[in-house]
């Protein structure tokens, strides 16, 4: 486990316990969703994860050793774990794209090529480039998305948290937003993803953590998790829609085995 969070609980100022007795732990590699309906907690623990938010109770540790909110704590915590924020306002701040998405890298101390070489490599796999020189407050919303994905891809963090970074995005910018997941998830970079896309959590996680207010209510590999479509759907949320059909399809002895992508179901059918 590269980062452990355990039995923590969280309550914002003058409200009750946003998490409750928490624990989630990422290990190098993993591909992980978070789920849950809206206010059950995931953006909460994913600031708690990266040290913005400090936890009431219980511990944090990175490789095996505690992390302190100090300044060289947090410091430590966020050069392994970057996030992705729900919302790319509270994300964005300098004044045009490229200087932005520099900034992470710059902080590292880098060279001033590597840096360019960064910000580029970013921006292309976010398919931004041509927008390297406009103002961010100049940008649509999946625009700003993508701004904010790049600006944290630029770190090469080892653990890349995403709170709900397909919302939002065109089919074309999910796409690239996958496959830029898939290069560094190859690399060995571990992904957690916040979303209420139950098809892209299906074809895509290995692990599933469902929460519900303010707990973990299952976790598992994702195609347990999947299997009880009653409980998922107790919890707000709903088996996907690959999964569905391909379920149905077993049923009739049509196929053999229930597939995990679109493409894959499209050519068991045709078979
Ligand atoms: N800034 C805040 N101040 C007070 N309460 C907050 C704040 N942010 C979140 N909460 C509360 O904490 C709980 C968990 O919210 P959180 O944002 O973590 O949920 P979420 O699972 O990310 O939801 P969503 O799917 O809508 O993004 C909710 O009850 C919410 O009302
Ligand atoms: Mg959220």
């Amino acid at each position: 486990m590269i980062l452990s969070a355990g039995d923590i609980s969280f309550s914002y100022p003058g409200a009750g316990p946003a998490l409750s007795g928490v624990s989630f732990s990422v290990a190098a590699g993993e591909r992980v969703a978070l789920l849950g309906v809206n206010g059950a907690g995931k953006s909460t623990l994913f600031q708690i994860l990266n040290g913005s938010l400090k936890p009431a109770a219980g511990s944090l540790s990175l490789d095996g050793t505690p992390v302190s909110h100090d300044r060289r704590g947090l410091t430590r915590l966020r050069s392994a774990v970057g996030l992705v924020m729900q919302d790319p306002d509270d994300q964005l701040f300098a004044a045009t794209v490229a200087e932005d998405v520099s900034f992470g890298p710059a902080n590292m101390g880098l060279s001033a090529p590597a840096i360019r070489e960064r910000v580029e490599r970013a921006l292309a796999a976010m398919g931004i480039s041509d927008l390297a020189a406009t103002p961010t407050h100049m940008l649509s919303f999946g625009q700003k998305k993508r701004a904010a994905i790049a600006g944290v891809i630029a770190m090469e963090p080892r653990i890349l948290l995403l709170d709900e970074p397909t919302a939002g995005l065109d089919p074309r910018g999910v796409e690239e937003l996958m496959q830029a997941l898939a290069g560094l998830n190859r690399q060995g970079t571990a992904i957690v993803i916040a979303t209420h896309d139950m098809d892209l959590a299906w074809s895509w996680a290995d692990r599933a953590v469902v929460f519900s207010r303010g707990a973990i209510a299952i976790e598992g590999r994702t195609q347990a998790v999947f299997s009880d479509g009653d409980r998922l759907t107790a919890l707000g949320l709903r088996p996907a829609l690959v999964q569905q059909i391909g379920a149905a399809l077993v049923e009739t002895g049509a196929i053999d085995t229930i597939p995990r992508s679109l493409a894959d179901l499209v050519a068991l059918i045709r078979r």
